[in-house]
């Protein structure tokens, strides 16, 4: 039977920049895939090349080699084509919480009445109702969080690359977002590509996960996270994803 490709498939990324003092390998290498709605994480310690690999993805940075294939075909160094939330929240300070998160469709043009009502719809679970005239300052960490996601969510692409989107926030705040994430995927079922450090959100979230080594970047392991769904946190203290961290970690150190 004819086996469908990945949603996502990368092959034999590389990327090195030129900076003052010479040459820096960032990314050796990288293949990796994601099926149509699998939740994938990588992990890797900073500084290896998790958000150039995301920048490469989306086009907004040219690879020296390889190729990023959607549905099959080759879209290097398009852009547009993904939902991406970059690593730090880019809400603009001067416009409402409802303006930034219908920042994409205004740029792009397109008829921001229905935009707004979109959005509106969306609030609800996004943890936002009655705050869409606030202020990003006057927002709660999390809060702004998940005004970057409904703005990402709201691109209705059918790959998200999601790049430390609770990197900054207290565990408790974090352990929240990871259970409501979780129920925002399983309403939307997109193809997630999720970048984090913290090896037990990678499990907690992931159907498997990529461990990056230090940069130059190589896959240095493939995980697949056994676990049922929907996730429940009790599972973080069970067996099996005690072993399943224990092999991230060992992957990782
Ligand atoms: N535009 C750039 N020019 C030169 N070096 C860069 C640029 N962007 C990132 N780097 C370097 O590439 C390496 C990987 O960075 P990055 O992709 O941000 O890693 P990560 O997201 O895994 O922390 C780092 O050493 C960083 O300093
Ligand atoms: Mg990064």
């Amino acid at each position: 039977m004819h086996k469908a490709a990945p949603k996502l498939q990368l092959c034999g990324i590389r990327k090195s920049y030129w900076e003052q003092w010479g040459h820096l390998a960032t990314l050796d290498g990288i293949d990796l895939y994601a099926n149509e709605g699998e939740f994938v994480s990588l992990v890797g310690p900073s500084g290896c090349g998790k958000s150039t690999l995301f920048n490469i993805i989306c086009g907004l940075v040219p690879t020296d080699e390889g190729t990023v294939l959607l549905d099959g075909q080759d879209v290097g160094g398009k852009i547009g084509l993904f939902g991406y939330m970059p690593q730090q929240d880019l809400l603009l300070p001067w416009r409402t919480l409802l303006d930034n998160v219908i920042l994409g469709p205004e740029i792009r043009g397109e008829d921001l009445t229905q935009a707004r009502r979109q959005a509106r719809e969306l609030l609800p679970l996004f943890g936002l109702e009655g705050f869409e005239r606030n202020y990003p300052a006057t927002l709660s960490g999390g809060m702004r969080q998940r005004a970057a996601l409904l703005r990402t969510f709201l691109g209705r692409r059918e790959v998200l690359l999601l790049d430390e989107p609770f990197g900054a926030l207290d565990a408790l705040t974090r352990r929240q977002m990871q259970s409501w994430l979780l129920q925002v995927w399983h309403r939307f079922r997109q193809t997630i590509l999720f970048v984090t450090h913290d090896v037990e959100e990678a499990i907690f979230l992931s159907d498997r996960v990529y461990v990056l080594s230090e940069r130059p970047a190589r896959v240095q392991l493939e995980l697949s996270v056994p676990l049922s769904r929907p996730r429940q946190r009790q599972q973080v203290t069970g067996p099996a994803f005690v072993e399943l961290k224990q092999q991230l970690l060992a992957a990782l150190l």
